[in-house]
C-alpha cells in the first residue's frame, strides 16, 4: 500500500428515496442486518490498511454519526467529521475534504455502497494508483449508475453518468482512488445536468490526462446496492446468510481492528468493556478467546 493513503466516506445526501425511513436518521445510519450501514464502508477502508478517515455528512445527522462512531480510537483508527451543507455532488467531497487530504492520495467510498469478498482489487488499486483508479462491475441495470465503456483491447472509450442507453453493462461502483490532485481537479469541474459536481466528470478529467485506470472486478466480489427498501432488504438478507453460515460477522470493526493490529489485546479488551451486554459483545469476546489461543 502507498504510505498514508487517507479515506473519505461520503454519508450525506437527501435520502428522499427511502422516506419515511430517512425522515429522522440518514440512510447510512439505517440497519443492514445487524449493524448500521456505515460500518461496512468503514470496514472496507480499515481492511485496506487505511486508518485516517473523514466522514462527510449533513448538519442534521453529524451528531448521530459522532455518537455512533466517536473519534475512532476504540478501533485504533482516527475519524474526523465534516459537513456537506447540501448534496451538491459526490465530487464535492474532495473540496470539502481539502484540508484533510493535504497532499495525500485518497480513497473515497460512498457510505451506501457495500462490498463483500476478497478485497485485493481495492488494496492493489491503492498500491498501484497513478492518477485515478476506479472499478467496473457488470450489472444488469447499468442505467442506474455511472457506466464505463471499453474497446476490444480493454481501453476506456467513454464514461457516462446514468445513460439512457448504456454502452456497456459495466457500472462504476462507489469506491474511487485519486492522487493528491483530487481537490484541484474537483474544483475544475462544473455542475452537470442534476446541478451536482458529478464524480463521472472528475473521472473523465483524469481520463483526459491519460491518468485513469479502470479495473474490472468480477463475480468473486459482491457489490450491493442499498438504493431502495427492497435492495436494503436484499443486502440484509445477504449479510445474514453469510454470517449465519460461517458463524463469523461481516464488518465487525472491533474484530477487524484486532486482526489488522490496530488494537492490541489490552486495547481490544478496553473497547469491549465499553460495549453493553449483547450478542455483538458475545461475538467480540469469542474473537478474543480465539485470538489468545492462536
Ligand atoms: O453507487 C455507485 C454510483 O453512485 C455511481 O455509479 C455513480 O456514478 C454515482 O453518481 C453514484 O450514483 P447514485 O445515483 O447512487 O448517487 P446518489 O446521488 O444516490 O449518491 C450516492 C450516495 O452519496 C448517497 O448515499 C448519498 C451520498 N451523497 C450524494 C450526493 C450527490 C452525498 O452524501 N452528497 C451528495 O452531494
Amino acid at each position: 500500500m502507498k504510505k498514508n493513503t487517507k479515506g473519505i466516506i461520503l454519508a450525506g445526501g437527501s435520502g428522499t428515496r427511502l422516506y419515511p425511513l430517512t425522515a429522522v436518521a440518514s440512510k447510512q445510519l439505517q440497519v443492514v442486518y445487524d449493524k448500521p450501514m456505515i460500518y461496512y464502508p468503514i470496514a472496507l477502508l480499515m481492511l485496506s490498511g487505511i486508518k485516517e478517515i473523514l466522514i462527510i455528512t449533513t448538519p442534521y445527522d453529524m451528531p448521530n454519526f459522532k455518537k455512533l462512531l466517536k473519534d475512532g480510537s476504540q478501533w485504533g483508527i482516527k475519524l474526523e467529521y465534516k459537513i456537506q451543507e447540501e448534496p451538491k455532488g459526490i465530487a464535492q467531497a474532495f473540496i470539502i475534504g481539502k484540508d484533510f487530504i493535504e497532499n495525500h492520495q485518497v480513497c473515497l467510498i460512498l457510505g451506501d455502497n457495500l462490498f463483500y469478498g476478497k478485497l485485493d482489487f481495492l488494496r492493489n488499486g491503492i498500491a498501484n494508483n497513478n492518477g485515478g483508479t476506479i472499478f467496473g462491475y457488470p450489472v444488469n441495470n447499468p442505467k442506474d449508475y455511472g457506466v464505463v465503456e471499453f474497446d476490444s483491447k480493454g481501453n476506456v472509450i467513454s464514461i457516462e453518468e446514468k445513460p439512457e442507453s448504456p454502452k456497456s453493462n459495466y457500472a462504476i461502483p462507489g469506491a474511487y482512488i485519486f492522487d493528491e490532485n483530487a481537490c484541484e481537479i474537483a474544483q475544475k469541474i462544473k455542475p452537470g445536468k442534476r446541478g451536482e459536481l458529478e464524480i463521472t466528470d472528475m473521472q473523465r478529467e483524469y481520463l483526459k490526462m491519460n491518468k485513469l485506470n479502470v479495473v474490472t472486478i468480477g463475480r468473486g466480489i459482491a457489490w450491493l446496492d442499498t438504493g431502495t427498501p427492497e435492495t436494503m432488504l436484499e443486502a440484509s438478507t445477504f449479510i445474514h446468510s453469510i454470517e449465519k453460515r460461517q458463524g463469523r460477522k461481516i464488518a465487525c470493526l472491533e474484530e477487524i481492528a484486532l486482526n489488522m493490529g490496530y488494537l492490541n489485546e489490552n486495547e481490544y479488551q478496553n473497547t469491549l468493556n465499553n460495549l453493553p451486554n449483547c450478542l455483538y459483545k458475545d461475538y467480540c469476546n469469542m474473537v478474543l478467546n480465539e485470538y489468545t489461543k492462536a
